[in-house]
């Protein structure tokens, strides 16, 4: 795509939910002076383990991020939408898409995807430890 095109918008997801909105600053910026991907990435980790926190009810880390695809650039005073569904519960573990959808400052109600993900969080014990998923409820 040529800089002088627009990327597609979007409708946003209807079988999903919105677990987050967050606006980037410029100290959240690249060198490029768009929004930095790990910046991005831990958004998303926030966001992934909304869900997964509901079923664990208890201590959980991030085991995996599956996949992440960075699909078009984040820019400074986006409003960003993260939705989220739950993919897989396992015993231990619980795995989430995260799709995030951006509106840009001037163009407010037209939805960008600039970014999908899938993670796996996993329940833990006092000790760290693998724990079934509700078990600590
Ligand atoms: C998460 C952690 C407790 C898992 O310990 P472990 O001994 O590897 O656990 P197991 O092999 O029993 O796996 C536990 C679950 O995680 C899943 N899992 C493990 N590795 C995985 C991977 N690479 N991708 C997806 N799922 C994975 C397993 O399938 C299992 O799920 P299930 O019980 O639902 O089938 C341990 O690896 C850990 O503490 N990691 C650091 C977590 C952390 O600090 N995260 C933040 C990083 S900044």
């Amino acid at each position: 795509m040529s800089e002088t095109q627009r990327p597609p918008t979007v409708a946003l997801p209807t079988d999903q939910e919105l677990v987050m909105k967050v606006i980037p600053m410029p100290a959240d910026c690249n060198a490029n002076g768009d929004i930095f991907g790990g910046w991005v990435m831990a958004q998303v980790d926030l966001a992934g383990a909304v869900l997964p926190a509901r079923l664990v009810r208890g201590r959980m880390v991030t085991v995996a991020v599956n996949e992440f695809i960075f699909k078009q650039p984040v820019k400074v005073g986006d409003i960003l939408s993260f939705f989220a569904r739950i993919v897989k519960v396992g015993r231990t573990s619980v795995t989430v898409k995260v799709e995030v959808f951006a509106e840009r400052i001037r163009l407010q109600g037209a939805y960008i995807k600039v970014t999908e993900a899938s993670l796996t969080y996993v329940a833990i014990d006092g000790s760290g430890n693998p724990c079934p998923v509700g078990s600590q409820a």
